[in-house]
């Protein structure tokens, strides 16, 4: 498949007919910055920030959880962290939101149903296509969450590293067309902010929402919880402590995203 030029994000382009309340009322795009997580957080001193979204096309130092580097070349994906003041939502409660917002985003494009791995791998065909890194930023008297959001856009098999290629995906790879970045960008501010707000007004429409669209709901799970290891199987998420596991033990235990993680 031949790529045309770049589709190169606008904000102007982005803000055309976007009709959100919260999110993207400020859009920013960067060509090249180290991660649009540090973008956002430099904004997070003024609370009428809150819903800023900043794009770039290039990340050099782009981080993934657990410490791993989030690498995309230039213009292949949609980078981009949101910034949220004072949000009313816990963390766990927000990974799932985004969880939620980022898998509808995603599926539609794809012509496929995109599936949520939990805390934050959104899966297409059994491969990870997006992550959400949500990182919480206490400032004085503000509660500070930014999240962001990487999704694989228009890379082909070979632009993985070798040990990524049987793991991860891209939406082209799925679609087996070109993905519209702007129109993806568009779908994805309209989707969070459509989340954001039901989480708000009715958690549990977030938890069916999730319920549904989750690969590990009724399977068994492997995790690493602070370095130890559990294994069950997944009865189910909780908004505030996270992931419901009936242990092989007999043990129903709850574990959260910000400590665990996923082995299989
Ligand atoms: C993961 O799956 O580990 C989360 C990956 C999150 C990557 C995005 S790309 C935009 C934003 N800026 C970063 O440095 N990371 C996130």
């Amino acid at each position: 498949m031949t790529r045309p030029a770049p589709d190169l994000l606008d904000p102007d382009k982005i803000k055309v007919n976007l009709k959100t309340k919260r999110i993207g009322r400020e859009i920013l795009v960067y060509n090249r910055t180290s991660s649009t997580n540090d973008i956002a957080d430099r904004y997070a001193r003024d609370k009428r920030n809150d819903g800023l979204v900043v794009f770039a096309e290039e990340q050099t130092a782009g981080r993934g959880r657990a410490g791993n580097k989030w690498h995309s070349k230039r213009s292949d994906s949609i980078l981009c962290s949101i910034l949220l003041i004072n949000d009313i939502l816990n963390a766990e409660l927000l990974s799932l939101t985004f969880a939620v917002a980022v898998a509808e985003a995603v599926g539609k494009p794809s012509r496929s149903h995109a599936k949520i791995k939990w805390p934050n791998d959104i899966l297409l065909n059994g491969k990870k296509v997006a992550g959400i890194l949500l990182e919480a930023k206490p400032h004085k008297n503000k509660k500070i969450f930014i999240v962001g959001i990487g999704i694989n856009c228009h890379q082909q098999k070979n632009d993985f590293p070798a040990e990524l290629q049987q793991t991860a995906t891209s939406i082209d790879i799925e679609s087996h067309s070109v993905t519209d970045r702007i129109h993806l960008a568009k779908r994805l501010i309209g989707s969070i902010d459509h989340w954001l707000e039901s989480s708000e007004q009715n958690k549990q429409q977030v938890i069916d929402r999730w319920r549904s669209l989750s690969i590990q709901l009724g399977h068994r799970v492997t995790l690493l919880f602070d370095g130890k290891k559990f294994a069950g199987n997944c009865t189910g998420i909780d908004p505030e402590k996270g992931l419901i596991l009936h242990l092989d033990s007999g043990a129903i235990r709850m574990f959260d995203a910000a400590h665990t993680t996923i082995s299989k």
